[in-house]
Protein backbone atom coordinates (compact mmCIF):
# COMPACT_ATOMS: atom_id res chain seq x y z
CA UNK A 1 0.00 0.00 0.00
CA UNK A 2 1.62 3.51 -0.75
CA UNK A 3 1.52 7.00 1.06
CA UNK A 4 -1.29 8.03 -1.17
CA UNK A 5 -3.66 4.87 -0.91
CA UNK A 6 -2.83 4.65 3.04
CA UNK A 7 -4.09 8.63 3.36
CA UNK A 8 -6.68 7.64 1.34
CA UNK A 9 -8.39 4.60 3.73
CA UNK A 10 -7.74 7.18 6.41
CA UNK A 11 -9.89 9.72 4.80
CA UNK A 12 -12.47 6.93 4.51
CA UNK A 13 -12.23 5.71 8.01
CA UNK A 14 -12.71 8.68 9.10
CA UNK A 15 -15.59 10.08 7.50
CA UNK A 16 -16.94 6.63 8.30
CA UNK A 17 -16.12 7.33 12.02
CA UNK A 18 -17.74 10.63 11.62
CA UNK A 19 -20.67 9.49 9.80
CA UNK A 20 -21.83 7.40 13.25
CA UNK A 21 -21.11 10.60 15.61
CA UNK A 22 -23.03 14.02 17.24
CA UNK A 23 -19.98 16.64 17.80
CA UNK A 24 -21.30 19.28 19.78
CA UNK A 25 -18.93 22.20 20.45
CA UNK A 26 -18.73 23.62 23.87
CA UNK A 27 -19.81 26.92 24.55
CA UNK A 28 -16.63 28.57 24.84
CA UNK A 29 -15.48 27.10 21.29
CA UNK A 30 -18.08 29.07 19.61
CA UNK A 31 -18.56 32.34 22.03
CA UNK A 32 -18.56 34.81 19.47
CA UNK A 33 -19.62 33.21 16.44
CA UNK A 34 -22.64 32.53 17.96
CA UNK A 35 -24.33 34.54 20.43
CA UNK A 36 -24.45 32.63 24.07
CA UNK A 37 -27.90 33.47 25.35
CA UNK A 38 -29.21 31.72 22.38
CA UNK A 39 -29.62 27.88 22.36
CA UNK A 40 -26.88 25.90 20.09
CA UNK A 41 -27.89 25.18 16.29
CA UNK A 42 -29.92 21.94 15.81
CA UNK A 43 -28.60 19.31 13.99
CA UNK A 44 -30.21 15.66 12.99
CA UNK A 45 -28.76 13.50 15.28
CA UNK A 46 -30.75 10.20 13.69
CA UNK A 47 -29.20 7.08 13.92
CA UNK A 48 -25.89 8.46 15.85
CA UNK A 49 -24.42 8.49 18.98
CA UNK A 50 -23.13 11.90 20.69
CA UNK A 51 -19.32 11.49 21.18
CA UNK A 52 -18.06 10.00 24.42
CA UNK A 53 -14.55 9.54 24.15
CA UNK A 54 -11.70 9.97 21.53
CA UNK A 55 -12.40 12.69 18.81
CA UNK A 56 -11.39 10.68 15.51
CA UNK A 57 -10.31 13.98 13.72
CA UNK A 58 -7.15 13.99 16.81
CA UNK A 59 -4.26 12.13 17.03
CA UNK A 60 -4.95 9.62 19.65
CA UNK A 61 -3.12 9.74 23.14
CA UNK A 62 -1.96 6.88 24.78
CA UNK A 63 -3.46 5.47 27.80
CA UNK A 64 -1.21 7.08 30.08
CA UNK A 65 -0.45 10.18 28.60
CA UNK A 66 2.89 11.85 29.47
CA UNK A 67 4.08 15.77 29.68
CA UNK A 68 5.60 15.19 26.20
CA UNK A 69 2.67 12.98 24.70
CA UNK A 70 0.33 16.27 25.28
CA UNK A 71 3.82 18.38 23.65
CA UNK A 72 3.87 15.87 20.38
CA UNK A 73 -0.33 15.59 20.23
CA UNK A 74 -1.94 18.78 21.53
CA UNK A 75 0.39 21.89 22.19
CA UNK A 76 1.36 22.26 18.18
CA UNK A 77 4.83 22.53 17.10
CA UNK A 78 5.29 24.78 20.96
CA UNK A 79 8.46 26.32 19.16
CA UNK A 80 8.08 29.40 21.64
CA UNK A 81 8.11 27.30 24.46
CA UNK A 82 11.39 25.43 23.36
CA UNK A 83 13.04 28.13 22.01
CA UNK A 84 12.44 30.10 25.54
CA UNK A 85 13.71 27.16 27.71
CA UNK A 86 16.28 27.19 25.56
CA UNK A 87 17.00 30.97 25.96
CA UNK A 88 16.75 30.03 29.70
CA UNK A 89 19.16 27.18 29.93
CA UNK A 90 21.64 29.13 28.17
CA UNK A 91 21.83 32.26 29.92
CA UNK A 92 22.76 30.09 33.48
CA UNK A 93 18.49 29.91 34.78
CA UNK A 94 17.72 27.23 37.45
CA UNK A 95 15.98 24.64 36.45
CA UNK A 96 12.66 25.91 38.03
CA UNK A 97 13.20 28.90 35.99
CA UNK A 98 13.87 26.31 32.89
CA UNK A 99 10.70 24.28 33.57
CA UNK A 100 8.69 27.34 33.75
CA UNK A 101 9.99 27.99 30.48
CA UNK A 102 9.05 24.91 28.64
CA UNK A 103 5.78 25.12 30.22
CA UNK A 104 4.84 28.39 30.96
CA UNK A 105 1.92 29.26 27.37
CA UNK A 106 0.98 25.24 27.46
CA UNK A 107 -2.70 26.73 27.54
CA UNK A 108 -2.57 29.19 24.94
CA UNK A 109 -0.90 26.25 22.76
CA UNK A 110 -3.32 23.94 23.78
CA UNK A 111 -6.39 24.88 25.70
CA UNK A 112 -7.82 28.20 26.23
CA UNK A 113 -6.08 31.70 25.57
CA UNK A 114 -7.99 34.11 27.81
CA UNK A 115 -5.66 34.28 31.06
CA UNK A 116 -3.70 31.52 30.25
CA UNK A 117 -1.10 32.07 32.80
CA UNK A 118 -3.77 31.48 35.23
CA UNK A 119 -4.90 28.26 33.30
CA UNK A 120 -1.33 27.05 32.79
CA UNK A 121 -0.57 27.74 36.30
CA UNK A 122 -3.41 25.32 37.73
CA UNK A 123 -2.77 22.99 34.67
CA UNK A 124 0.31 21.93 35.93
CA UNK A 125 0.30 23.16 39.60
CA UNK A 126 -0.04 19.99 41.05
CA UNK A 127 2.93 18.56 39.37
CA UNK A 128 5.82 20.80 39.64
CA UNK A 129 7.23 22.83 42.47
CA UNK A 130 5.03 25.62 43.47
CA UNK A 131 7.27 28.21 42.80
CA UNK A 132 7.32 27.02 38.76
CA UNK A 133 3.76 27.31 39.21
CA UNK A 134 4.01 30.81 40.24
CA UNK A 135 6.10 32.31 37.76
CA UNK A 136 3.55 30.61 35.07
CA UNK A 137 0.61 32.20 36.38
CA UNK A 138 2.02 35.46 36.89
CA UNK A 139 4.15 35.88 33.27
CA UNK A 140 1.04 36.31 31.75
CA UNK A 141 0.66 39.75 33.82
CA UNK A 142 4.41 40.40 34.39
CA UNK A 143 4.25 40.96 30.33
CA UNK A 144 2.58 43.94 30.91
CA UNK A 145 4.66 46.07 33.34
CA UNK A 146 8.53 46.93 32.50
CA UNK A 147 11.52 46.56 34.81
CA UNK A 148 14.51 48.03 33.96
CA UNK A 149 16.35 46.42 36.82
CA UNK A 150 16.34 42.72 34.72
CA UNK A 151 16.37 44.88 31.95
CA UNK A 152 12.68 43.90 30.87
CA UNK A 153 10.67 46.50 28.81
CA UNK A 154 6.90 46.41 27.20
CA UNK A 155 7.39 44.42 24.39
CA UNK A 156 7.32 46.42 20.78
CA UNK A 157 4.76 43.12 19.67
CA UNK A 158 2.35 44.00 22.39
CA UNK A 159 2.01 47.67 20.76
CA UNK A 160 1.48 45.87 17.38
CA UNK A 161 -0.88 43.29 18.85
CA UNK A 162 -2.93 45.36 21.01
CA UNK A 163 -2.66 49.20 19.83
CA UNK A 164 -0.13 51.71 21.69
CA UNK A 165 -3.38 52.67 23.88
CA UNK A 166 -4.14 49.20 25.12
CA UNK A 167 -4.13 49.58 28.57
CA UNK A 168 -4.81 46.23 31.47
CA UNK A 169 -7.10 45.44 32.93
CA UNK A 170 -7.34 46.37 36.78
CA UNK A 171 -7.60 42.93 37.89
CA UNK A 172 -3.88 43.10 36.31
CA UNK A 173 -2.52 45.91 37.88
CA UNK A 174 -3.53 44.48 41.66
CA UNK A 175 -2.27 41.00 40.36
CA UNK A 176 0.87 43.21 39.45
CA UNK A 177 1.41 44.88 42.79
CA UNK A 178 0.83 41.60 44.33
CA UNK A 179 3.68 39.39 42.41
CA UNK A 180 5.96 42.24 42.90
CA UNK A 181 5.79 42.20 46.69
CA UNK A 182 6.23 38.37 46.55
CA UNK A 183 9.47 36.55 47.32
CA UNK A 184 9.13 34.48 43.96
CA UNK A 185 8.72 37.93 42.09
CA UNK A 186 12.28 37.33 40.37
CA UNK A 187 11.26 33.54 39.68
CA UNK A 188 7.62 35.06 37.60
CA UNK A 189 10.32 38.03 36.14
CA UNK A 190 12.76 35.82 34.90
CA UNK A 191 10.57 33.62 33.38
CA UNK A 192 9.39 37.11 31.29
CA UNK A 193 12.43 37.76 30.37
CA UNK A 194 13.37 34.19 28.74
CA UNK A 195 9.74 34.61 27.25
CA UNK A 196 10.89 35.25 23.39
CA UNK A 197 8.62 37.36 21.60
CA UNK A 198 9.84 36.54 18.25
CA UNK A 199 10.48 32.97 17.40
CA UNK A 200 13.84 32.04 15.38
CA UNK A 201 12.54 30.45 12.57
CA UNK A 202 16.27 28.91 12.00
CA UNK A 203 16.82 27.45 15.67
CA UNK A 204 15.26 24.15 16.26
CA UNK A 205 14.68 22.64 19.65
CA UNK A 206 14.10 19.09 21.00
CA UNK A 207 11.08 18.24 23.27
CA UNK A 208 14.01 15.83 24.22
CA UNK A 209 16.69 18.42 25.21
CA UNK A 210 14.46 18.75 28.34
CA UNK A 211 14.12 15.32 29.20
CA UNK A 212 16.25 15.36 32.73
CA UNK A 213 14.78 18.56 33.26
CA UNK A 214 11.59 17.53 33.24
CA UNK A 215 12.04 14.49 34.96
CA UNK A 216 13.61 16.33 37.48
CA UNK A 217 11.12 18.95 38.07
CA UNK A 218 7.88 17.34 37.09
CA UNK A 219 6.08 14.92 39.02
CA UNK A 220 4.77 13.13 35.65
CA UNK A 221 1.69 10.33 37.39
CA UNK A 222 2.29 6.59 36.90
CA UNK A 223 -1.49 6.66 35.70
CA UNK A 224 -1.14 9.15 33.02
CA UNK A 225 -2.03 12.87 32.96
CA UNK A 226 -5.88 13.07 33.30
CA UNK A 227 -6.10 9.92 35.16
CA UNK A 228 -4.63 10.39 38.38
CA UNK A 229 -7.34 12.63 40.29
CA UNK A 230 -5.03 15.37 41.07
CA UNK A 231 -7.17 18.93 41.35
CA UNK A 232 -6.13 19.49 37.65
CA UNK A 233 -6.92 16.02 36.11
CA UNK A 234 -10.22 16.79 34.60
CA UNK A 235 -8.65 20.02 32.68
CA UNK A 236 -5.93 17.40 30.63
CA UNK A 237 -8.84 15.10 30.12
CA UNK A 238 -10.56 17.57 28.74
CA UNK A 239 -7.27 18.80 26.26
CA UNK A 240 -7.01 15.04 25.53
CA UNK A 241 -10.50 14.48 24.59
CA UNK A 242 -11.69 18.06 23.65
CA UNK A 243 -15.18 17.21 22.31
CA UNK A 244 -16.66 14.95 24.46
CA UNK A 245 -20.48 15.57 24.99
CA UNK A 246 -20.41 15.32 28.53
FE1 LIG B 1 2.42 33.81 27.80
FE1 LIG C 1 5.36 33.10 25.89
Amino acid sequence: MNDLHRAEMADHDLAEAMDKLVIVKSAIYTSGECDPREPPPRQDTTGRLHLMGHDPRLAKMPDKPTLFDFFRLRFGPAVHMLQSARLALKTGCDEKVILACLLHDCSAAGFIRADHGYWAAQLIAPYVDEEVAFAVRYHQVLRFYPDESFDYQYPDSYVRLFGPDYKPEPYLDRAYEYCLNHKWYGTARLLTVNDLYSFDPNLHVELEEFTDIVGRNFRQPGEGLGFDDSPSAHMWRTINWPTRYL
